[in-house]
């Protein structure tokens, strides 16, 4: 009977104690200070870890066209997930790993569904590797998860990220000019990822070393299916990245170089993604920088891959508009 009456009294208690369902946090990942992977023991979990970090930092090593075994082949170019997600996935703006595991599962409108953290892994090996989906009950792939959840660490699930991503800019209110962009390219990229935009090599093609200096087209780059090939990411990126060295709050490139220097980049040769139409499956959902058909709001390719993109945003609004009266 006593103990009856404790365990109501705990109830009770838990009860009036519990709190209200807290807001979601906003954590600030320029303030946010990294678990310290050297500090990680020995252990199982430390050596998975350590090795989703090489997973990142080395991809073409372990997992990259060059590797002896076959079935390992996973990515299609010897590009490291680190060449975009700068320092092993920690870098502020550039598409940051840190806090990933607490906002996946996710919606996503390129598949018009909820992707689950491993898929949106494979979405970059299949588009930005140009390779093929790891399986999820892979060794990678838990090396992968396990590395991201380990720099997730203390972030709330849910939380607000200020930092992930890239940086939102304005673009400019005109079409990019590739040509300008040429020139932008020759005086501040061609020095590192070469005249030919194929970058340099650690060591000879087969050596499984990959590169110094990521390509950034060619056979041996991102495909067209990437994020990296959509203008406004693209110029994202570069703005607050690049050349290498950049932060997002001291930017060397104007908004208008960034522009024209990817529309540039974008616009040179590089591996086809098969099955693109099929990507954003909600057309009303597409976004404006997304340049393969079909579209709904019957701009043309070369709109969506260059610009003006405000024009293509009013006529977006306005077809959301028309869907939603008619619910
Ligand atoms: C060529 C550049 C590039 C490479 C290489 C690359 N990614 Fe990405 N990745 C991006 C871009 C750009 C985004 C965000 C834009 C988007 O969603 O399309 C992104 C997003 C992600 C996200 C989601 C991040 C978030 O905040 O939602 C994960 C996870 C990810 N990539 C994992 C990987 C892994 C793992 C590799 C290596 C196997 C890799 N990426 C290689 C460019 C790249
Ligand atoms: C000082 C050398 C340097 C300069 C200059 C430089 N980059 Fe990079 N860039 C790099 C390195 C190194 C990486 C890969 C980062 C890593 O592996 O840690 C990279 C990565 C990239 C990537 C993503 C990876 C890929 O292969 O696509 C893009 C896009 C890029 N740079 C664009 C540019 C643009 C545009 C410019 C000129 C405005 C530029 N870079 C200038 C060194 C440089």
């Amino acid at each position: 009977m006593r103990n009856v009456h404790f365990a109501w009294m705990a109830l009770v208690l838990a009860m009036v104690s519990a709190p209200a369902r807290a807001e979601p946090s906003t954590i600030d990942l320029s303030k946010w200070q990294v678990p310290d992977i050297t500090k990680l023991a020995d252990d199982h979990y430390g050596k998975l870890v350590r090795r989703g970090h090489a997973l990142v930092t080395e991809t073409y090593k372990y997992v990259g066209p060059e590797v002896a075994d076959p079935s390992k082949r996973y990515a299609g170019n010897n590009l490291a997930c680190q060449s975009c997600h700068l320092q092993a996935g920690t870098q502020p703006y550039s598409m940051p790993y840190v806090g990933v595991t607490s906002v996946f599962p996710q919606y996503r409108a390129r598949e018009d569904d909820i992707s689950t953290i491993e898929e949106r892994v494979n979405g970059c090996m299949q588009r930005s590797m140009a390779g093929r989906s790891l399986p999820h009950d892979s060794e990678e792939m838990k090396a992968y998860v396990t590395y991201m959840s380990f720099l997730s660490q203390g972030i709330p699930a849910g939380s607000k990220l200020i930092g992930s991503g890239t940086k939102q800019v304005k673009e400019p209110a005109r079409a990019a000019n590739p040509t300008h962009g040429a020139q932008v390219y020759g005086e501040q990229c061609a020095v590192c990822h070469g005249e030919d935009g194929l970058g340099k090599r650690k060591g000879t093609a087969g050596d499984r070393q990959g590169y110094e200096f990521p390509p950034l087209w060619g056979a041996d780059s991102y495909s067209q299916g990437a994020g990296m090939f959509r203008l406004l990411t693209a110029m994202q990126f570069a703005m607050h990245n690049m050349p290498l060295g950049t932060n997002y709050d001291a930017p060397q490139l104007s908004v208008d170089d960034a522009f024209d220097v990817m529309a540039f980049v974008n616009s040179q040769p590089r591996m086809a993604k098969v099955g693109m139409e099929n990507d954003f499956p909600n057309r009303l959902r597409k976004p404006v920088d997304m340049p393969f058909p079909p579209f709904a709001d019957g701009f043309s390719s070369a709109q969506h891959k260059y610009g003006p993109y405000d024009p293509i945003r009013a006529k977006m609004k306005e077809l959301q508009d028309q869907a939603k009266a008619k619910k």
